[in-house]
């Protein structure tokens, strides 16, 4: 079978990509402790734009100190992160014609870093945690609107082609549109309008500052997956917002980073035991994308299979495909793929590589392939 959509070339806002495989952001623990990028996370997103992707959008970035609660995470919360992420960018664009977007983040009340503050929008324990968060006044929020809108703004310097806002998994963004996490009153809590506010706010700011030179994207929880939460509906409702505004694409996703929440269901990226399982996120595209003119649909979560991918384009359900964990075990997946190896990912979906961070040895990777190439060494 000829994957003749999956290779074609399409746009996003005026960025033209040569195919439709995405690298959906994958947080790689490789910058310094400070957030500075590194040589080792140069090389590691060099191998990815080698390895035949069409977008590559970054782990998530720090907007703001506080807000850059993950181990080893990149920032560009001031001036100083610029050369580094200039140089990143410059690499991937030299060696390969891939297109890199940064995902810009606040990590919010979704803290695992010791020494960063939780923060949200309510006082309250969120789903998954047991510390309070300690609410954001008005002023906060403004100045916290202010960094993103920084942040893009240094991306675009950097050479960045496309920006995605992360507003999913639990962090700032989405607890501001969930209702299980933001119990404000005032202008930024309540309504769904309200919940909103924040990323319509963050939004206007970037197309004041950047006008339409550069895609805007978000990375959404369409729905929480949990009681009381983020319906469905409501994230319909989001969607219709986000493409009335100008967003160049949407990336639904769902759900919080604890899988111990609701039996993995409501994990963006659950552990899958057989192909049924996979494509998990295709009956969100499905209610989405009737919504979306004029916005690119990129398709998340489970995708393993090159056939199902070219089905879900030809179907018009996605206008890209995004794919993460089978990146970390293959960087070069889709030349593969384009070589004529149909063969689904080698990655088993194992969840093994989030415990790769603990161990010390720097860096997210693949224990399973690393056990592999050290057998055959071995051998
Ligand atoms: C190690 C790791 C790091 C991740 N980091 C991010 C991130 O920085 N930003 C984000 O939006 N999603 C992140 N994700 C979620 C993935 O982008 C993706 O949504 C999820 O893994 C499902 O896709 P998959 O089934 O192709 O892996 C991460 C996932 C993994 C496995
Ligand atoms: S550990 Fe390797 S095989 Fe398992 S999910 Fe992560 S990348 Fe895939």
């Amino acid at each position: 079978m000829e994957l003749t959509k999956l290779f074609s070339s399409a746009k996003i806002g005026n960025v033209r990509i040569k195919n439709r495989i995405v690298r959906s952001a994958t947080w790689l623990a490789r910058a310094d402790e400070l957030g500075y990028v590194t040589e080792d996370l140069i090389e590691t997103y060099q191998k990815l734009g080698e390895g035949g992707i069409g977008l590559i959008i970054s782990g998530y970035i720090g907007v703001h100190d506080n807000g850059s609660g993950n181990y080893r995470m990149t920032r560009l919360s001031n001036g100083s992160y610029k050369s580094g992420q200039k140089r990143l960018v410059a690499t991937i664009h030299d060696t390969s014609d891939a297109k890199v977007a940064a995902q810009i983040a606040h990590t919010g009340s979704n803290i695992i870093r010791a020494g960063y503050e939780l923060v949200g929008p309510s006082p309250i324990k969120v789903p998954g945690s047991i510390k309070l968060v300690r609410e954001l006044p008005t002023k906060e929020i403004q100045e916290i609107v202010n960094s993103f809108i920084y942040a893009g703004t240094l991306a675009y310097e950097c050479g960045y082609d496309m920006i995605q806002l992360h507003g999913a998994h639990g962090y700032l963004l989405s607890d501001f549109l969930s209702p299980l996490a933001n119990k404000r009153i005032d202008g930024y809590g309540g309504t769904l309008e309200k919940r909103f506010k924040i990323i319509e706010e963050i939004y206007h700011g970037l197309r004041d500052k950047l006008g339409k030179e550069i895609p805007i994207m978000i990375k959404l929880n369409t729905h929480d997956n949990l009681k009381n939460g983020l319906t469905l509906e409501e994230g319909k409702e989001i969607t219709k917002r986000l493409v009335a505004l100008g967003f160049d694409a949407v990336e639904p996703s769902s759900g919080r980073t604890d899988p111990k929440l609701t039996e993995n269901k409501s994990f963006p990226a659950p552990i899958i035991k057989k192909p049924e399982e996979e494509n998990y996120f295709s009956y969100i595209a499905r209610e989405l994308k009737p919504l979306m003119s004029n916005c690119a649909l990129i398709l998340m979560g489970g995708i393993r299979n090159p056939i199902a991918a070219e089905q879900f384009l030809e179907e018009e359900i996605a206008d890209f495909i995004s794919i993460s964990r089978p990146f970390l075990y293959e960087p070069d997946l889709a030349k593969r793929w384009e070589s004529g190896n149909l063969d689904s990912t080698y990655c088993t979906s194992c969840n093994a590589c989030f415990g790769t961070i603990y161990k010390g040895t720097g860096g997210i990777f693949c224990p399973v392939k690393h056990k592999q190439e050290k057998k055959s060494i071995k051998n």
